[in-house]
């Protein structure tokens, strides 16, 4: 299978491009900063400079031809609402419109527990921003014709993984390590009859490697 990875430096994106390059699967990782093609290099990918803001759809269409499947885990850092609205929310939705415009059918998008950080004794605006551009973004790609699979993940951690997860439509909030995210992406790229799903996921007792 050969994959397309956008935010691949990233600490989800490097962990999942090791695991899917281990395998036996051809994968290209999006990288923005100059600095992070070694990353993605080290990880076994094949780094591939873009940008989800300054890039077109075209563009981004064209890095993608050959690929039958795109894992997104990209997000804006900070609090910045704009740069959250262009790469987790437009940014999403070129990525998308690119991977139809380039028959990369499989859409794998890494999004946000819709209850995430509820309840907080000082709501922060900029978290509400994120939550609300990941909704839509969800809701963006639920609409496309693409085979996608949206995994929302609780709090993600830098712990070890553990190989078990919890997952399902509707899970309580809790967290996760990015290793065993990583691992149940990977298992969701390569199962086609798991498709057009929102799957939550925390840590828990079933094996992570799929859903
Ligand atoms: N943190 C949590 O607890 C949590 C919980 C649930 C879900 N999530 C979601 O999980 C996913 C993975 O998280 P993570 O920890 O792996 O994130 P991360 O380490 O911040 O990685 C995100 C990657 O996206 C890249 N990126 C940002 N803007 C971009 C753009 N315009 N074009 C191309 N790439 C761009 C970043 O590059 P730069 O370094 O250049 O910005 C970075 O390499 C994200 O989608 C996040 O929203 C996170």
């Amino acid at each position: 299978m050969k994959v397309f990875q956008i935010g691949a430096a990233g600490g989800v994106g490097r962990r999942l491009a090791c695991l899917l390059v281990q395998r036996g699967d051809q994968v290209s990782g999006m990288y923005r900063r100059p600095e992070q093609a070694d990353t993605v290099h080290d990880s076994g990918a094949a780094p591939i400079a873009g940008d989800l803001i300054s890039d077109t759809v075209e563009q981004l269409a064209e890095k993608m031809i050959g690929h039958d499947a795109v894992a997104f885990s990209a997000r804006a850092h900070g609090t910045d609402m704009d740069q959250t609205t262009a790469i987790d929310g437009t940014g999403l939705q070129k990525a998308a419109q690119a991977a139809e415009h380039a028959g990369a059918k499989r859409f794998v998008l890494v999004s946000v527990f819709p209850e995430a950080l509820r309840g907080a004794a000082e709501p922060s605006a900029g978290f509400e921003h994120y939550a609300a551009a990941k909704k839509e973004a969800d809701a963006y790609l639920a609409g496309t014709g693409l085979d996608w699979v949206i995994v929302r993940p609780g709090t993600l951690t830098h712990e070890q993984g553990t190989g078990l997860v919890t997952a399902g439509p509707a899970v309580v909030y809790g967290d996760v390590p990015r290793d065993d995210v990583a691992a149940f992406i990977a298992g969701a790229l390569s199962e086609p009859e798991v498709n057009r799903q929102i799957v939550e996921l925390t840590r828990g007792e079933d094996r992570s490697g799929g859903p």
